[in-house]
């Protein structure tokens, strides 16, 4: 597919909608989930992705019809940068562990990206010796500096600024500045620090949790971060994550089951990390407005779902058909 020529597309960046989850909400403690797939490239990473770009743009480090931006990531940030780099006229290279779904990876083939696979677990690992995706990312990219620009959403702080810029302020005002609890999946770090440290500094008591994955799991973007590095952009702020949690497989895809049944809403892994943390940090407090992002839809998990059993062919396709807010994308 094509999208040259329309820059316009990242001006449907961020203003994603906060819905209630009121099957799961309570008298006292109310949930809400950030539908962040309502993003053009269907992910969090659109807001990344375009002010990393954004911002090599104003160093003057990227050349239209010239430069080509490279970039190690687990999916999502490949997609946004694929999408949004052909909108502006950039080719664009990922590195991507090969377990990533096949979803994933004709999505970026469709947009126009290059793939380089390695064998690196579902995230490319952070620290020295594991990063074989970040690793052959730095040594495709170093060679050719004139040509080559790696982002590098691991230290890079226009990852942190996107979230401080626009996600904290939406939660804010569409919360009528009430929120009490944010809750997000971990991956670089660029959501929790962002989005955490904007809510603090309107209100300190707002309590920022951080989920990281199990050992060993199948949650696409997310780490655990006794496998992986804590990335250097996240080590900046770490100070803002009050409570961590650690989201199983096996927790994250009930959610994901209990969402296409109470709430007819097709999520990924991830957000399924997010509601199960959700439920088990609201059944310990009084009163509470919580807020977590939902980073991707259940779209591309189709084989993924299948494979472990989450739901089958039939129940997929069902909620496929009957999902609420699953808006149609140019990018499937
Ligand atoms: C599905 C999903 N959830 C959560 C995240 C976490 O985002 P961050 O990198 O801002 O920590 C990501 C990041 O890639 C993701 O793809």
């Amino acid at each position: 597919m094509t999208l040259v020529g329309r820059p316009d597309v990242v001006e449907q960046i961020g203003q994603t909608p906060l819905v209630e989850l009121g099957s799961f909400s309570t008298e006292n403690v109310k949930l809400y989930a950030k539908l962040e797939w309502h993003n053009p490239f269907g992910s969090v990473k659109d807001r990344a992705a375009y002010w990393m770009i954004k911002h090599a743009e104003r160093m003057g480090t990227l050349k239209k019809d010239k430069s080509i931006i490279i970039e190690p990531s687990s999916g999502n940030t490949g997609i946004a940068l694929a999408g949004i780099s052909s909108a502006l006229g950039y080719k664009v290279e990922i590195v991507i562990p090969e377990k990533v779904s096949e979803e994933t990876k004709n999505i970026l083939r469709n947009l126009g990206a290059i793939i380089h696979e390695t064998s690196d677990d579902l995230c490319p690992r952070v620290g020295a010796g594991t990063d074989q995706s970040i690793a052959l990312a730095k040594a495709i990219s170093k060679p050719r500096p004139d040509i080559y620009y790696m982002p590098n959403q691991y230290d890079n702080d226009a990852n942190f600024l996107s979230h401080y810029e626009s996600t904290g302020p939406e939660i804010w005002e569409q919360t009528d500045e009430t929120v009490t609890h944010f809750v997000t999946g971990c991956g670089t770090g660029g959501t929790i620090t962002g989005t955490g440290t904007f809510l603090k500094e309107k209100n300190r008591d707002i309590r920022v949790i951080a989920i990281q994955a199990q050992k060993n799991h199948l949650l696409q973007g997310l780490r655990n971060f006794e496998e992986s590095a804590i990335p250097e952009l996240f080590k900046r702020r770490l100070g803002v994550v009050d409570e961590w949690m650690t989201a199983t497989n096996k927790d994250s895809f009930e959610a994901v089951r209990q969402l296409v049944e109470k709430e007819t809403m097709l999520v990924g892994p991830s957000s399924g990390s997010v509601m199960t943390s959700m439920l088990k940090m609201a059944h310990d407090l009084d009163h509470g407005i919580v807020v977590g992002i939902f980073a991707d839809d259940g779209r591309k998990f189709r084989s993924l779902y299948l494979r472990e059993k989450i739901l089958t062919a039939q129940e997929y396709d069902k909620a496929l058909k009957s999902a609420k807010y699953l808006p149609n994308v140019a990018y499937l």
